[in-house]
């Protein structure tokens, strides 16, 4: 009787913490309400693990020792998330992420572990329910040593190898752990259990080794979505509602952001997994002959600035290499100060990691509504007078839209070509992430403003100051 309500009770507040999931995520979908999300989010899972633990603590008669443990575990895991998450700088968030999420991956496995000795003991225990587990085991220890591995790359610490036959091989430790998995159900033998982990362990290295660091973000958030499917199945081996729901949204949201970046950039995955992009070295000028750039000093953009209606400000990856996200900001107060209206056009993969752009300029005090996606930004563009580039290249390329034989024909860029005039801030000629030439650089209405970008906005703000 008591463990009918006690059960009830239970399944009322997990549909509670789910409601505080889907809330959270809705409002993280705005950099506006997304702090707010991120409570929504933490109060659904504080509800859902208190839940738990004294609800199920209390039908499962745990002792005080077996509380403490909990609790010990809780406060040491908050304690070091609390921290990182402190002190974590914010061009390092990709890194953490993975971290996390090779967390998650791992407590996918250590569920599936626990979980075997209880689906083997049971009489009644089921194929479909091994399935689960399997599923778990395989797909949380991929994402497991995947993260790590991304964390690694993104940190500059492991470079990128490819196997000779690596297809072959991966091909062939997948199906060594479909095999193992059938001998484990058939001889109950658990060191078939630990030779799966074992061997998913591997593939998430196999899996992440060879893919080019700069499309981590993409592989983070596929392995994200990974974690949120191993946490699915793990919730199906305790029929806990709020895992499955969680791991659900999870799941969702990793596999929808890791297929709305393969589009911006117009990739398929399988591309972005099996095939490096252009040369993406950067090495080497890429000017030919019959290509002359010119070049612009800072008292003219400083004028042509000044006495225009209005600037766009195009960020790219160099912008986030510089650090030049306080500088453009101040440039861009001088000019609003001087009656001239500047925005600022983002590229949904402008920089290396979703939202890099916006982060960096929520850092540094951009207010929010100056901030123009690219479908309304690029209508604009006709009647700008000025479009500042600052360390992007790919996302402005014209190639995309006009060169059949590019390698990003079709990716959607910001035409910033249809603007007056075009200052582009860089260091060199050299290419950007793609490793093609970037025909901007010679139309007749481009300019280069050579130099490290926040020297060069220094110079500029303090050129516009003296005007
Ligand atoms: P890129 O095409 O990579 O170009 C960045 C440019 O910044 C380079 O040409 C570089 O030229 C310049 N730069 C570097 N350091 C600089 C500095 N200190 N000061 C001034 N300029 C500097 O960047 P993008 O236009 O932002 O495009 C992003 C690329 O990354 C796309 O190809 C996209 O597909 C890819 N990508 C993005 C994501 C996400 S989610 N954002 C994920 C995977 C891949 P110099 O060396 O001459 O200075």
């Amino acid at each position: 009787m008591v463990e009918g309500t006690l059960n009830h009770i239970m399944q009322i507040i997990y549909l509670l913490s789910a409601i505080a999931f889907i809330v959270g995520l809705k409002l993280q979908s705005s950099p506006d309400s997304a702090r707010r999300g991120n409570i929504w989010a933490a109060f659904g899972m504080g509800l859902a693990t208190l839940a738990t633990i004294v609800i199920f603590g209390y039908s499962a008669n745990a002792t005080i020792l077996q509380y403490a443990l909990v609790f010990v575990a809780i406060a040491l895991g908050g304690l070091i998330g609390g921290y990182m998450a402190k002190t974590v700088k914010m061009t390092a968030m990709p890194e953490m992420v993975s971290f996390f999420n090779g967390m998650g991956g791992a407590t996918a496995v250590a569920i599936a572990v626990a979980e075997y000795g209880g689906w083997a003991a049971r009489e009644n225990s089921s194929i479909g329910e091994f399935l689960s587990l399997w599923l778990g085991l395989v797909i949380g220890g991929v994402a497991f040593t995947g993260s790590l591995i991304a964390y690694g790359k993104l940190q500059g610490k492991i470079k990128d190898k490819v196997l000779p036959a690596q297809q072959v091989i991966n091909m062939l430790v997948l199906i060594a752990m479909a095999v193992l998995g059938y001998l484990l159900v058939a001889t109950g033998n658990v060191l078939f259990l630990y030779a799966i982990v074992l061997l998913s362990l591997l593939y998430g290295v196999l899996f992440v080794m060879p893919i080019g660091g700069a499309d981590m973000p993409v592989v983070i958030s596929l392995l994200n979505s990974f974690t949120g499917i191993a946490a699915t199945f793990a919730g199906l081996l305790f029929n806990n509602q709020a895992m499955i729901i969680g791991g659900i949204l999870v799941g969702s949201a990793g596999t929808i952001l890791t297929v709305l970046m393969c589009q911006a950039m117009n990739r398929s995955l399988w591309n972005v997994l099996v095939g490096a992009f252009g040369g993406g070295s950067g090495e080497g000028s890429t000017e030919s002959g019959e290509h002359v750039h010119k070049e612009a000093n800072i008292t003219d953009v400083a004028i042509m600035c000044n006495y225009a209606d209005r600037v766009i400000i195009v960020p790219g990856y160099g912008m986030a290499v510089a650090q030049a996200q306080h500088a453009v900001h101040e440039v861009e107060k001088l000019l609003e100060a001087n009656g001239v209206e500047v925005k600022y056009a983002i590229h949904p993969v402008a920089g290396r990691m979703p939202g890099h752009m916006n982060v960096l300029l929520a850092e540094a005090d951009v207010p929010y509504p100056k901030l123009l996606e690219m479908d309304d930004a690029n209508p604009l563009f006709k009647t700008t007078d000025v479009v500042l580039v600052i360390g992007a290249n790919d996302v402005v390329n014209p190639a995309a839209l006009d060169d059949p034989g590019s390698p990003i024909y079709g990716m959607p860029i910001l035409n910033v070509v249809e603007a007056k005039q075009v200052i582009i801030l860089k260091r060199s000629m050299k290419p950007g992430y793609a490793g093609i030439e970037n025909p901007l650089f010679f139309k007749p209405n481009s300019k280069m403003l050579f130099g490290d970008a926040k020297d060069s906005l220094g110079n500029l703000g303090a050129e516009i100051k003296g005007m």
